[in-house]
């Protein structure tokens, strides 16, 4: 075991955790790691700070913290930089999101005072419903060259030995891949070409990938899950993954139908709807940039409910998904669902579930864990798309040859064998008869 384990690399020195946005979610984020830090919170929702993962066979009562079992950074050793069009500095964005109260934030004031964003590479016809004076300007060559040195310097000022890139800011207008994202030539070729199919969140993880820095896409449109640059990221040695942070009513879907599939009860329908009032309630608004968090929802239960392979169960399933922006109630999300079900000889029942959540108080841990174990990808030298991370996505990212894994179950499974492969430990299959036979 320990003979494995020295093939990661250790997580010694500094490690920049680089978030293009920083309102809500990214704020929230930095401001618990503060708190956690000063003793004044729990990491609550976050695996590589509270999870604990059985090793070897039942009877050896062996388990061990995540964090203990694989060498992570520590939060004493997260520096947070970022980009943002509007110029706040992270408390001011904090106070604005209205995520944590005033007292809280109060006692976080110095260090996130001292946060404030790098000029955004932002295009106005992606995000059309927010406007930001902290932008850069150039030709979209010159804007990736642009990011390419924040990154190095932004390293060497707070003298970084790693960093780490996790999407945080809005969701860009839907998009399909186009010619130019098909191979990396064609994307450079539009890249001199200032071509507007490349959109900026294409640019940061083009800039990360070009640094050997692990990028992660916490928001549903299309970032790094594109041919050309998978590609970069296999040439170039470099974690990628996404998309879209499974939190709310997704975490939920993925938590409840691979139960009512595992007992093999029909669903007729699923009707999602919810209101939210903040920045990004906003911005998803339009009907352009919900199209891409519509695509990224939908595709869940498809795949998890298999209708093709039972279709006396799902064929007919009605899948739908609203979002309304609602002023009041700002990042305090509600969310309903209603869940025709059907039971023994075709009898129908219902579920109803109403979530009060809070959208970034879930997606904060989530922004901590793609952080440490995209990290820990690069240490282990793992390259291109990081499926075992599925977990904390609404879409996970996978090879072109497979379908994705929504089942969350399945997806923690993954993950925590991913996590004892790494340090030599026997993976668990569940089979259980080595017990059975004794
Ligand atoms: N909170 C959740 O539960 C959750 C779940 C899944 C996905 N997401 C996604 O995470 C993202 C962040 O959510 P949020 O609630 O913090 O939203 P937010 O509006 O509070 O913050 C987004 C920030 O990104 C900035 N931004 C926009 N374009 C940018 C660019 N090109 N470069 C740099 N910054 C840019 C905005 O100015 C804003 O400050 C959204 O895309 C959202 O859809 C959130």
């Amino acid at each position: 075991m320990e003979q494995l384990k020295s093939k990661v690399a250790s997580a010694d020195g500094k490690l920049a955790v680089l978030l293009p946005g920083m309102g809500a979610v990214a704020t929230t984020f930095i401001a618990g790691v503060e708190a956690v830090k000063a003793g004044l919170g729990k990491p609550i929702g976050s695996l590589t700070q509270m999870a604990h993962v059985r090793l070897g066979r039942r009877s050896e009562k062996r388990w061990a913290m995540i964090k203990d079992l694989v060498p992570l950074a520590r939060l004493e050793d997260l520096v947070f930089g970022g980009w943002d069009p509007i110029p706040d500095d992270a408390y001011t964005a904090a106070a604005k999101a209205k995520v944590l109260s005033p007292e809280h934030l109060a006692h976080l004031k110095p260090s996130l005072s001292q946060i404030r964003p790098m000029a955004a590479v932002f295009d106005k016809n992606v995000v059309k419903r927010l406007e930001g004076a902290n932008v850069k300007k150039g030709t979209r060559r010159e804007l990736a060259n642009q990011l390419i040195q924040d990154i190095r310097g932004f390293m060497d000022r707070s003298k970084c030995t790693r960093a780490v890139m996790v999407w945080c800011a809005s969701t860009e207008a839907y998009q399909e891949a186009g010619p130019e994202h098909q191979s990396i030539a064609a994307f450079e070729k539009a890249l001199d070409a200032d071509h507007p199919n490349i959109y900026p969140s294409q640019l940061y993880a083009y800039a990360a990938i070009m640094n050997g820095v692990p990028y992660l896409n916490g928001a549903p449109n299309m970032s790094c899950d594109f041919p050309a640059l998978v590609e970069l990221a296999e040439k170039r040695g470099v974690a990628i993954g996404g998309k879209d942070f499974k939190t709310g009513q997704t975490l939920m879907k993925t938590i409840i139908a691979p139960g009512l599939k595992a007992r093999m009860l029909g669903m007729e329908g699923w009707f999602s709807t919810n209101i939210l009032g903040n920045r990004d309630g906003e911005v998803l608004d339009d009907p352009a940039n919900f199209k891409t968090k519509e695509v990224s929802k939908l595709s869940v239960l498809e795949q998890i409910l298999e209708p093709e392979r039972y279709p006396e169960l799902y064929r007919n399933l009605q899948h739908k998904v609203s979002i309304h922006y609602y002023k009041p109630r700002g990042d305090n999300k509600e969310g309903w669902d209603n869940i025709d079900i059907v039971g023994w000889m075709g009898y129908p029942m219902q579920i109803k579930v109403n979530f009060l959540c809070r959208d970034s108080i879930l997606a904060a841990p989530i922004v901590l864990d793609l952080a440490l174990f995209g990290d820990l990808a690069a240490r282990a030298g793992m390259k291109g798309i990081q499926e075992w991370l599925s977990f904390y996505f609404k879409s996970p990212q996978h090879a072109a040859s497979v379908y994705p894994e929504h089942d969350l179950f399945v997806q923690k499974v993954r993950l925590e064998n991913n996590l004892r492969y790494l340090v030599g430990e026997e993976l668990l299959n569940y089979l259980g008869s080595d017990y059975t036979n004794e």
